[in-house]
């Protein structure tokens, strides 16, 4: 593969769906879906891909049933508690993006232990977006804007590109290249800001079902998009 993106994004969309064709409960998808990332981001970060963004959880996954909800709050819990060795081991550094307002206080405390575990590591970044919204994470990041330019801590003149993103719920460059699972073709609210210039790669495949051949089809996809950024190069 030639070239390797340096961030990639994963809307992880038909765990539910799959369930029902296999006539299973939503959360057996669910839990389908945290295996497949389990083994989606090590390869990730093997093929030396430094920042890996996945939706977890959206701000509007909360119109859910509460059964559904707190059973993927257990899940979460229960990967990032248990999960934690191999992380470690890896050298991946998770960090979380959303609010954690409206969050279960056990799934705040799981969640500040594997920031703090996984703080030093290097190889790579796992961005979890949880609770996750990116207009809420815009409007959020200009919320903070207008406090430190009211103080005097940042001038108007200083604010462009660059400095919005420091104000977003991490600072990571732009995502080269979003994959959505699931047959929909939609942003659906996520990472609206890092998203600018990314190439989507959609497949109708569950996220259960996807596996590392489909990722490499997915940077395939990738090596064969003529990225212009909005110039006209190679025309
Ligand atoms: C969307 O499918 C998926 C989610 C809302 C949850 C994604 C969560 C995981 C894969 C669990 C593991 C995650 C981590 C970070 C360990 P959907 O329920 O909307 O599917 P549907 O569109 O078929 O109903």
């Amino acid at each position: 593969m030639n070239k390797i993106p340096l961030h990639v994004g994963i809307i992880m969309d038909g765990n539910g769906r799959w369930a029902k064709e296999k006539g299973l409960n939503r959360s057996e998808g669910h839990k389908a879906g945290g295996k497949v990332l389990e083994k989606i981001a090590l390869y990730a970060k093997n093929l030396g891909i430094k920042y890996l963004s996945v939706y977890a959880f959206s701000t509007d996954n909360f119109k859910r049933s509460e059964e559904e909800v707190n059973n993927l709050m257990d899940l979460l819990i229960y990967y990032f508690k248990t999960k934690l060795d191999t992380i470690c081991k890896d050298n991946i550094k998770v960090v979380f993006s959303g609010r954690t307002c409206n969050l279960r206080s056990d799934v705040i405390e799981a969640m500040k232990h594997i920031i703090e575990k996984t703080k030093n590591n290097t190889k790579c970044i796992l961005n979890i977006c949880l609770n996750y919204g990116g207009q809420e994470e815009i409007v959020d990041a200009c919320l903070k804007i207008a406090n430190d330019l009211n103080s005097g801590f940042l001038k108007k003149e200083a604010l462009n590109r660059e400095t919005f993103r420091k104000y977003l719920y991490q600072d990571l460059p732009p995502i080269d290249l979003l994959i959505r699972t699931g047959k929909e073709h939609r942003l659906s609210n996520f990472m609206l800001y890092q998203n600018f210039y990314a190439e989507i790669y959609f497949t109708d495949t569950f996220f259960p079902d996807f596996d590392e051949k489909e990722f490499d089809e997915a940077l395939i996809y990738y090596n064969k998009c003529d990225r212009k950024f909005g110039d006209v190069k190679n025309n």
